[in-house]
């Protein structure tokens, strides 16, 4: 596996992933465990946040501390990344929010654009884009295009499920992207839905089934 592809082994996470997964499991709970798994996860994805030193005076006496330095970025994939970065917005509060609007075409697969709010210009020092599918790939690897193409040149993705073929197309296109996983799953079926993944998690969030 190429290491700039991590897969979670946090146990907290595989019992909260199983939980996802569960044909039974109804919107309002499964909202509940994509917002606690991407903060899980966010946990592992964030490890090597630069940090500027602060001093800061405790009731005993002045101390250095840290604080997050940089402008971070989060970018959810509409719909389903919406649950995600609201998720990610409570651990960084500061943190910016850029909507993409992108849906995959039932018929070709192909990522279609629908809605665009990043500012221009663009400045952050690291985006972090959020979707819990990373299926064929066409979706993340657009949205990672169009965030270098506005000048983010420091680009994380985080997604809850991956199949193999999403995570070979993202890191042909883009090799210098990071890619955060709560699991790898087996294959895509022939409608390229993960298998055994979860659905649809636009679906399962929002109560669209
Ligand atoms: C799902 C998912 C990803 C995309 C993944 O969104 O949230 O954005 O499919 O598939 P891909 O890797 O093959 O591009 P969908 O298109 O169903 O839109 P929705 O979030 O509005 O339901
Ligand atoms: N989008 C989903 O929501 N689920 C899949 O399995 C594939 C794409």
């Amino acid at each position: 596996m190429d290491p700039n592809v991590h897969i979670s082994r946090h146990p907290l996470l595989l019992h909260k992933l199983a939980l996802l997964r569960d044909q039974g499991t109804d919107p309002n709970s499964f909202r509940a465990l994509v917002r606690e798994i991407s903060r899980l996860l966010f946990y592992e994805a964030t490890q090597d946040l630069k940090l500027a030193p602060l001093t800061v005076r405790t009731p005993l006496a002045e101390c250095t501390a840290h604080q997050i330095s940089g402008t971070i970025g989060l970018i959810p994939i509409l719909r389903a990344g919406l649950g995600m970065a609201e998720a990610l917005l409570d651990m960084v509060p500061n943190a910016c929010v850029w909507h993409l609007g992108l849906y995959r075409d039932h018929d070709t697969c192909q990522p279609v654009i629908y809605y665009n709010k990043l500012p221009s210009p663009a400045h952050i020092d690291l985006a972090i884009v959020v979707d819990p599918m990373l299926a064929t790939g066409g979706s993340a690897t657009e949205a990672i295009s169009i965030l270098k193409r506005v000048g983010v040149s420091r680009i994380k993705f985080m997604a809850l499920i991956a199949a193999p073929e999403g995570v070979a197309r993202l890191q042909g296109v883009h090799p210098d992207v990071p890619i955060h996983l709560a699991a790898l799953d087996s294959h895509l079926d022939a409608r390229n839905y993960i298998v055994p993944g979860l659905g649809d998690a636009g679906d399962r969030q929002f109560g669209t089934m």
